[in-house]
């Protein structure tokens, strides 16, 4: 069971390699896939085609109820009844789909939180899967918050921006500071011009991040955002796709 986080500056396309390297893992045949949507913008169902995915927020009420009514049982006992009917509902073709959604009006999200931690030890000490890639908010928050407890790698996708490569030493300090446990940095480029990915790269490797390459500008994307089609609707000799299968190889490798 490897645990994949996809973290980094706004925009810099977390979602969007979060989804493409899910495509790669269904394409290669893998299986015990686990796709968690953790960013409240709720992006990664759609741009996957996975609309009609159950949230961890909608389960909040019953988890809630049933808390009361049986206070003998631990929130993880009850959370882990509900937990398989929450992932049958997710099954996709090729791999299952959580979204963490929205907290309740008040915009406080530790109960949610609570349920995606639940979901890590659950998903980590069943070994239900093999892989679980979770798309998470802009910056480093998530760690911060803990709902990331374990994380085998820290995937960081970036420009060469000044503010977007802050970000990489801001989630090692984030992460020794919290308690995190990363096992190995990564650092993706996205949408940077070539003459600036050495940039990205010595930044990176003077970091301590291992640099697994670049994904291009690919006009692809525009052409499925306006037809509403998703990640598995790219052609295959489409330019971040075959950018993708040489960054897999290296994760998978690694
Ligand atoms: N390689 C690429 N080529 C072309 N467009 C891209 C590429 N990567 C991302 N995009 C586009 O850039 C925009 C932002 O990407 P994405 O949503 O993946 O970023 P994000 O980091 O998840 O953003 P947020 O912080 O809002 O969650 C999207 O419209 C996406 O289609
Ligand atoms: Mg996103």
């Amino acid at each position: 069971m490897k645990i994949l986080g996809f973290f980094g500056k706004g925009g810099t396309g977390k979602t969007t390699l979060t989804a493409l390297i899910l495509r790669e893992l269904v394409r290669r045949g893998e299986v015990g896939l686990l796709a968690v949507d953790a960013d409240a913008n709720e992006c990664l169902a759609s741009l996957l085609g996975a609309e009609g995915t159950p949230r961890l927020s909608d389960m909040l009420q019953k988890y809630k109820r049933q808390r009361e009514e049986s206070p003998e049982l631990t929130g993880l006992d009850i959370f882990q009844n509900l937990f398989d009917t929450l992932l049958m509902e997710g099954e996709q073709e090729g791999y299952d789909m959580l979204i963490m959604g929205r907290g309740e009006g008040s915009g406080c999200f530790c109960a949610i939180n609570d349920l995606l931690q639940a979901v890590f030890e659950k998903t980590v000490e069943g070994e239900n899967y093999n892989y679980l890639l979770m798309d998470c908010e802009a910056g480093v928050e998530h760690i911060a918050r803990k709902t990331s407890g374990k994380i085998n790698d820290a995937i960081i996708v970036t420009d060469a921006s000044k503010v977007s490569l802050d970000t990489l030493k801001r989630i090692k300090e984030v992460a020794s500071e919290v308690g995190t446990t990363i096992e190995n940095y990564y650092v993706v480029a996205n949408k940077t011009r070539p003459d600036m990915l050495d940039k990205v790269e010595k930044t990176a490797e003077s970091l301590g991040f291992k640099y697994l390459g670049a994904i291009p500008e690919d006009p692809n994307f525009t052409e499925i955002a306006y037809e509403g089609k998703s990640v598995f609707d790219l052609p295959d000799d489409s330019p971040a796709v075959i950018a993708t299968k040489k960054i897999t190889d290296q994760l998978l490798g690694a």
